[in-house]
């Protein structure tokens, strides 16, 4: 054990107690060890040594004084699983541990963690600046739900131009919001770039770093303040259930800035203290456990049970999953039938330096694939897979495949789609942990079947696509959402 590492943890300490103080952030192991053991507390009368899943609604109090201890804050151990409950803590301790974080908080989505995070950071009036290269679940949450609750959001259109966050901060801007890699462009972010400017403004930086994972970038330790996570995606790893985590980086100082975040550094509680005072290093993680708590996103905990067990294989799965993507976006470039290849890990990507930087020990397994022959091809191609999985999903150990212009990108209208980049022959892959020569005869495959059936001349590009296409495409997508 090395000379530094902290005492070993007390086996006769209470269930209770082992699960809430079970963090061991512990810089000098590595980090498959930490994916592993962080947060790794068995205890109680039969010593499991897998984590327990405590599938209850509630916890039962001692008596009378302990109950009223509970609600007061004065005891910390568990009432109510809404509240915490002793598998989902587990969960906490071990991504704010491999995020370098000083804490966590498990919620049922990742779209229930971006919406808690900001709801924490926000009040009516409020203004967030956001890339518009996001997950577009989040950014038609930006956009059309929390302008209903009177939050303004503006959108920064190049997320590396760092010049345009700087101009786009307003007095009232709480917080600035982006993600490590996009998808589909795989346009990697300036995470300290982007951190120093916020600071720069007083505001936090929160990133999502669903798609990284902490395994190949830890935003915090690049200036960010806040990261979310789709725990549905590579943490819980196998396509079977959904989980969101908000980690605290403890650094932003709230106090400092009072006027601008009343909720944590103004509003005093039955102490008499605010969250800034009481713990300043959680207060933020503390207020967005009362918003979670309030608002009511709360995860099962047999779905943490599943996310505890993806994330202790996680570096082994993205390890192999950023290698085989490089492999078969290789492949790809150099194919005839495909004009262009987003990915990161390519020397022909404009983000390639920023890959070099931020993203050494891989660069990901969600990429973008442009074909010649625009969605006709991208149909033919498709239809075509074996092996891949047609499916709204990623970082699963599947192989996964879908076309962003006709489904999650659906509600852009083309001048949007064309200004991210999105064209109709584009298809986003995430690669599972299939051989590399098995996905590639597969995707070999249906670029013959695209190249027969979708166009005449595998060679012709998107710009050179006859009109027709790009009509039927606009059609349907108008009938899909309407004329608006
Ligand atoms: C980057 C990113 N963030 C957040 C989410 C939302 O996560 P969930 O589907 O778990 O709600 C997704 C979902 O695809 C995503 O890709």
């Amino acid at each position: 054990m090395p000379e530094n590492a902290p005492p070993a943890p007390d086996p006769t300490a209470p269930a209770d107690d082992a699960f809430r103080s079970g963090g061991l952030p512990q810089a000098s192991l590595g980090f498959a060890t930490r994916q592993l053991h962080a947060g790794d507390r068995p205890a109680g009368p039969h010593r499991p040594r897998a984590t327990p899943i405590y599938l209850t609604a509630g916890f039962e109090f001692e008596d009378f004084d302990q109950a009223h201890a509970r609600f007061a804050g004065t005891d910390e151990g568990f009432s109510y699983t809404r509240v915490g409950n002793p598998t989902n803590v587990a969960v906490e301790q071990r991504i704010a541990d491999l995020e370098s974080g000083v804490g966590a908080l498990l919620v049922a989505s990742g779209q229930a963690a971006v919406t808690t995070a900001i709801l924490s950071l926000v009040s009516a009036g409020d203004h967030v600046l956001a890339s518009s290269s996001i997950y577009e679940g989040t950014r038609e949450l930006l956009r059309d739900d929390l302008a209903r609750f009177g939050v303004v959001v503006d959108f920064v259109d190049d997320p590396n131009d760092l010049a345009a966050w700087g101009r786009g901060i307003r007095p009232r801007t709480k917080l600035v919001f982006a993600e490590s890699i996009p998808n589909p462009k795989n346009d990697v972010l300036d995470v300290a770039g982007l951190a120093a400017v916020a600071h720069r403004h007083g505001v936090p930086l929160v990133v999502d770093n669903t798609l990284a994972t902490p395994y190949l970038l830890r935003p915090l330790e690049h200036g960010a303040d806040i990261v979310v996570h789709s725990a549905s995606k590579f943490l819980a790893g196998h396509g079977t259930v959904l989980g969101g985590v908000i980690v605290d980086g403890g650094t932003f100082a709230w106090a400092a800035h009072a006027d601008a975040y009343p909720q944590l550094a103004r509003e005093r509680g039955l102490d008499g203290l605010t969250y800034a005072e009481r713990a300043p290093r959680t207060a933020f993680l503390e207020f967005a456990r009362r918003v979670a708590m309030r608002f009511g996103p709360a995860p099962s905990p047999l779905n943490a049970f599943l996310i505890l067990q993806g994330v202790e294989t996680l570096s082994l799965r993205v390890q192999r999953q950023s290698a085989t993507a490089l492999t078969v976006a290789r492949w790809l470039e150099q194919h005839p039938g495909v004009g262009s290849v987003d990915y990161s890990g390519l020397e022909s990507s404009p983000h390639h330096a920023l890959a070099q930087r931020y993203l050494p020990h891989g660069q990901g397994s969600v990429f973008a694939v442009t074909l010649h022959g625009g969605r006709e091809a991208a149909r033919a191609f498709t239809d075509a897979l074996r092996l891949f999985t047609r499916m709204t999903h990623l970082g699963d150990v599947r192989s996964l495949v879908l076309h962003p212009a006709t489904t999650t990108h659906v509600l852009r209208d083309d001048e949007q789609l064309a200004a991210r980049g999105i064209g109709p022959g584009l298809l986003r892959l995430s690669i599972g942990l299939e051989d590399a020569d098995d996905l590639i005869a597969d995707l070999d495959h249906a670029l013959a079947a695209a190249a027969a059936g979708g166009l005449s001349d595998a060679r012709v590009p998107d710009s050179a696509v006859p009109d027709t296409t790009v009509a039927v495409a606009a059609a349907d997508l108008l009938s899909t959402v309407g004329a608006s």
